[in-house]
């Protein structure tokens, strides 16, 4: 069985839904299972068990949550497993994939081992939410693709 893990910031609740969908469509996968844990909720050594790792996190100012790139910047220093990665960020207005791909730059320079397989980018309709229609569908679906790419 291939382990993947979510790693996500979420203030208002949207980005977990979105790892929370993504999630569902990795464990759709025969063969691979994912869990999800929010930054304070899992210390970064415990990042060595995954074969796949996954960040998300909000746009706050086009840049990725704070929390989120600490987290990045901690887990430098674990001799990972993983040898693949996928990001995702939320967004609102006209910022789709500003801070997932400054998120993807930072993943590529801490965690050099991690090849990003997947980007994801979710329109929220305001700061506060709630989520665009089909950003929750999207989201499963990637998940669904990114699990596949764990097996091959
Ligand atoms: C402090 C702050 C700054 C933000 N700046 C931006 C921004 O520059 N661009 C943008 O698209 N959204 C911005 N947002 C909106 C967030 O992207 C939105 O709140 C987030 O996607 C909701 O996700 P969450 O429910 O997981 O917190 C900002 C939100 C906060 C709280």
């Amino acid at each position: 069985m291939k382990k993947a893990i979510i790693v996500y910031e979420s203030v208002y609740g949207n980005t977990k839904k979105i790892a929370e969908a993504i999630s569902v469509g990795i464990n759709g996968v025969e063969g691979v299972e994912c869990v999800i844990k929010k930054t304070g909720e899992i210390h970064t050594d415990n990042l060595c068990d995954y074969d796949a790792i996954l960040f998300g996190c909000p746009n706050h100012n086009q840049e990725p949550a704070l929390n989120l790139v600490r987290f990045i910047d901690r887990a430098a220093i674990v001799h990972l497993k993983a040898k693949i990665g996928a990001a995702f960020d939320t967004y609102t207005g006209g910022n789709k994939d500003v801070a997932v791909v400054k998120l993807e730059k930072r993943i590529l320079e801490k965690l050099p081992g991690i090849s990003i397989e997947g980007r994801l980018s979710a329109k929220v309709t305001g700061r506060k939410g709630p989520l665009a229609e089909d950003e929750e569908s999207k989201a499963q679906e990637f998940g669904n693709e990114f699990g596949q790419r764990i097996l091959e």
